[in-house]
């Protein structure tokens, strides 16, 4: 979980550390590798790999490189344990092994204008909140624009997130979502686990299949509109799950700026429009949402 301040647990045993045997959690079986292959490479499908590695740095990282080398789209890369995994805006990502999903994806949807890959992170973002809902039984929102949240007695806590990057012409998507964290464990108080949020299916290879199953199906939706977010629909099952539209926000933008408002659209191009309090609108394509009020909309 990203923790901005919170120091790398990497040294602890069972905290960012594959461990001695991936059985010593009984409530954290290890993923099936064979399995996930037999179901998830089928002819005609997205995906044309799946590794699962007991522990490595961060498979954005792993897979970058392999996109540098030329690798074809549809590479899957999950880790058991990250010991060097990163979040968004530089923050680093550290979770005990097994107690969640950490992957990354390669893509290269050469249907799409690359000024249309923005929209990767927020299909991610769907596709994952839309799984998690109808698979566990929990309510998923997004925290503009990719933050995966959940409600636990009122308060809105982060379930996971999203770090999108470019490298070797392809998109590597990386998704980390805490499945069986417990409250000890959590890197920040408002952080949050499928667990901790009362989730009726916490098995992570159920959660995976179906999770690259609805995210291949929206992505084709998505390319063959060339990346349209109008005629995909994806702009519109966005802004169905973004927890931010119609909240007072404080955003925080890069170079120590801020602005505040009421975040009332989603525009074209995914940015946030806020209007502030002198009736201006301004489109902000990166930052850190707060929502200000608690009150959901
Ligand atoms: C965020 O800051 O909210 C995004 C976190 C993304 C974490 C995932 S875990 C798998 C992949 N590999 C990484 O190093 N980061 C992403």
């Amino acid at each position: 979980m990203t923790a901005p301040d919170s120091p790398r647990r990497s040294g602890l045993r069972g905290f960012g550390h594959a461990g001695p045997s991936p059985w010593t959690d009984l409530d954290r079986p290890p993923l099936d590798e064979a399995a996930l292959r037999r179901d998830l490479l089928v002819p005609d499908g997205l995906w044309t790999s799946v590794d699962v590695v007991a522990e490595t740095g961060s498979t954005n990282n792993d897979l970058a490189a392999r996109a540098r080398a030329g690798a074809p789209q549809g590479a899957v890369l999950v880790a058991e344990v990250q010991n060097a995994g990163r979040g968004r805006l530089e923050r680093q990502w550290s979770a005990p092994a097994r107690s969640g999903l950490f992957l990354s994806v390669l893509l290269r949807p050469e249907e799409v204008p690359v000024e249309r890959y923005g929209w990767l992170p927020i299909l991610v973002g769907v596709a994952t909140a839309s799984t998690l809902s109808r698979v566990a039984g929990v309510e998923v929102g997004l925290k503009w624009p990719n933050d995966l949240q959940v409600e636990i007695d009122g308060a809105e806590r982060k379930l996971g997130g999203i770090l999108t990057e470019l490298s070797g012409g392809a998109v590597v998507a990386g998704l980390g979502i805490n499945v069986s964290l417990r409250e000890p464990e959590l890197p920040v108080p408002t952080a949050a686990s499928l667990v901790l949020a009362g989730a009726e299916v916490t098995d992570r290879s159920t959660l995976l299949r179906a999770l690259l199953r609805e995210f291949a199906g929206l992505y084709r939706t998505w390319t063959a509109a060339a990346g349209d977010p109008h005629t995909s629909e994806l702009l519109r099952a966005y802004a169905d799950r973004c927890t931010t539209l119609g909240r007072q926000v404080k955003v925080h933008l890069p170079g120590d700026r801020e602005l505040v408002g009421e975040a009332v659209a989603i525009d074209g191009d995914g940015r946030l429009v806020v209007r502030t309090p002198d009736g201006a609108r301004r489109a902000v394509g990166a930052g850190d949402v707060v929502h200000v009020r608690p009150e959901p909309r």
